[in-house]
């Protein structure tokens, strides 16, 4: 009897074991369900607060990049889920491989690539400089004994890094690229360095904070930006492929129209 009891509470023991690991393992499937064809639903990170690139909407992320990356998807023939994270989590989801997919104005460059893999090029960008109308900044070189807001761990911070000095104290940095905006429009710093069609769409659809955008070819290079991956990801060549399906058949000078009023110069990207 007494055998009995025991060998039955083991019993109950294991199944509750197994039981344990049944549930476990179905929730850290986490990112990616099964979507009947094989093929996981990728998970997409952005900092959507960067208009018109990636911004909320009523709750919804939209903006270029958002009808890219979902172009793009659709052609390659996968199902994403689109998350804001934040700039910095990008990066580490990236990493970690918890994310499958960043889209971001994120710009292609050496020292992002050691650590991820980039798309061709979508678009060409610069950094410029915003200020209040009247502002003695005419050039880069002004910004020197000025204090400047940018977004951290942004080409713009790396740029005005390149002035100032690397721990100037006069580089205000900020989690996105609207909280350095605010600092300006508050007084508390004297320019904003960002990516020039976010300040230039900032200014022109918020003509009362009086701003105006500076801009210096000889202190800011151009740039590239890519859609990234996790270093290795099998994810880049079919991305890459629907990337030029979608320059060649008409979808991206159409998504780029639509956002900004004019068409693209494609062959620029593919040169
Ligand atoms: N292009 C710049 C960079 O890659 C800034 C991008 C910021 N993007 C954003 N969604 N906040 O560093």
């Amino acid at each position: 009897m007494r055998k009995n009891i025991k060998l039955f509470s083991t019993f109950l023991v294991v199944a509750f074991m197994l039981i344990l690991t049944a549930c476990g393992s179905s929730e850290t499937s986490g990112n990616g369900d099964d979507s009947g064809d094989g093929k996981k639903t990728l998970r997409v990170v952005t900092d959507a607060a960067y208009a018109p690139f990636e911004y909320q909407d009523k709750g919804e992320i939209v903006g270029f990049d958002i009808d890219l990356i979902k172009a793009v998807a659709k052609e390659a023939g996968y199902e994403i889920d689109i998350a804001h994270t934040g700039w910095d989590p990008i990066f580490v989801e990236l990493e970690k491989k918890i994310a499958d997919i960043g889209i971001s104005s994120i710009t292609i460059n050496d020292d992002r690539k050691k650590t991820y893999d980039f798309s061709v090029p979508y678009f060409l960008s610069t950094n410029k400089i915003m200020v209040p109308e009247g502002s003695d900044i005419k050039s880069a070189e002004d910004l020197k004994d000025k204090t400047v807001a940018v977004q951290n761990a942004t080409t713009g911070q790396e740029a005005v890094e390149g002035l100032l000095g690397k721990n100037s104290d006069q580089i205000k940095k900020f989690e996105n690229n609207n909280l350095a905006i605010l600092e300006l429009k508050a007084g508390g710093a004297d320019a904003v360095v960002a990516d020039n069609t976010v300040i230039e769409e900032y200014a022109k659809n918020n003509p009362n904070d009086k701003f105006v955008i500076i801009e210096d070819k000889d202190a800011f290079a151009q740039e590239f930006y890519g859609i990234m991956f996790p270093k290795g990801s099998k994810l880049k060549a079919d991305f890459d492929k629907a990337l030029n399906e979608v320059f060649d058949n008409g979808t991206y000078a159409k998504i780029y129209n639509e956002w900004f009023k004019v068409d693209p110069d494609v062959q620029l990207l593919k040169d």
